[in-house]
């Protein structure tokens, strides 16, 4: 089959790539590195990839007329600077704009887009089902939104997933990498007062898999274990794994003025329609993930509030 990724060079992109390739999938990529990296991406027979833009209308446009993509994956985000509001917009709404429309007018068989939890704002039930309003409060959050209202309204197949905190192989975001870093250099930590819900890229990637299929409902969808867990368990878990046994308990802090106390989605109604749901547990996906920075190390650390890194 042959795939469009945006934003391929990032984490979910490019744990897309590795599963994908093998598989004999032909895959194009636009990523302009603003949070991604080029040496992500292997020099491999059935891979492109293009540096760029997807606030770009004509270079989207351009490539999705030449490389014809049955299914594209709109991966391409902007978050690291919480007040550039402006590069948000740009990427996030412009850009999701451009992308849908160039698979409208192209003959796109279904788009796929990764929409932030952080759509749904402060829930007042968690966990958050599907059919919650929107109301998002943060540059990412507000331009994630509406760049996916967009795509919902576009004449070709969408399934927008809102997705829980994927961990995998290059996750530079949240709790996990920074409890890793700080604690392998014997930096002090704080925990935030919060509750996230944790996917292990695995789970993800069997319901990658399942949407290129054919018979696939468009609309939007929760993916998530559906479990929450607070930001200590996690601390916990890293300092356990570390074997850290005598460390000192961390603070914990009310959550920013830009965060949210509990984020966890209801993915009953993605397992219902879909058949999928997720199969790792908690502890599983946590110490997996420490296990890759074990092999790997810690790199980078992005955050999208302007107060704490501790969510996605
Ligand atoms: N990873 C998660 O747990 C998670 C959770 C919720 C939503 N998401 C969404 O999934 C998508 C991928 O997230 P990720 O974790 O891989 O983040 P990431 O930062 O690793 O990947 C995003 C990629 O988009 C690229 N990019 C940014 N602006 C661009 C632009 N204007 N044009 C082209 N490329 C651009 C970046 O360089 C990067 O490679 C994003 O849309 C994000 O909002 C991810």
């Amino acid at each position: 089959m042959r795939i469009f990724i945006t934003g391929g060079a990032g984490c979910l992109g490019s744990n897309l790539i590795e599963h994908w390739i093998p598989a004999g999938h032909e895959i194009l990529v636009l990523d302009n590195f603003a949070t991604g990296k080029r040496e992500v991406l292997p020099a491999v027979a059935g891979l492109k990839v293009v540096e760029g833009s997807v606030v770009d209308a004509a270079l989207v446009d351009r490539l999705v007329a030449e490389f014809k993509p049955e299914i594209v994956v709109h991966s391409a985000a902007a978050y690291k600077d919480p007040a550039n509001w402006l590069e948000d917009a740009a990427s996030n709404v412009t850009g999701s704009i451009n992308v849908v429309r160039a698979a409208e007018a192209h003959g796109v068989r279904r788009v796929i887009n990764f929409q932030t939890a952080l759509c749904y704002g402060r829930p007042s039930t968690v966990p958050i089902p599907v059919d919650a309003p929107v109301a998002p409060f943060t540059s990412y959050g507000i331009s994630k939104t509406a760049g996916e209202q967009f795509m919902r309204m576009a004449q070709v197949p969408v399934v927008s997933l809102r997705l829980a905190n994927v961990t995998g192989p290059r996750l530079a975001i949240g709790p996990i990498p920074t409890f890793y870093k700080r604690l392998k250099a014997g930096q002090k930590c704080f925990c935030s007062d919060t509750v996230r819900d944790f996917l292990d890229m695995e789970d993800f990637l069997a319901l990658m898999d399942l949407l290129l299929g054919e018979n696939v409902t468009p609309g939007v969808y929760n993916v998530s274990t559906g479990e929450g867990h607070t930001i200590k368990e996690i601390f916990d878990i890293v300092a356990d794994h570390l074997q850290l046994h005598d460390v000192e308990t961390p603070p914990i802090v009310p959550p920013g003025a830009d965060d949210v106390p509990a984020v966890v989605l209801d993915a009953s109604a993605t397992t219902s329609t879909l058949g999928w749901r997720a199969k790792h547990d908690f502890e599983q996906t946590i110490r997996r993930q420490l296990a890759w920075y074990d092999r790997h190390g810690v790199t980078d650390i992005f955050s999208h509030l302007a107060a704490q890194p501790t969510s996605r």
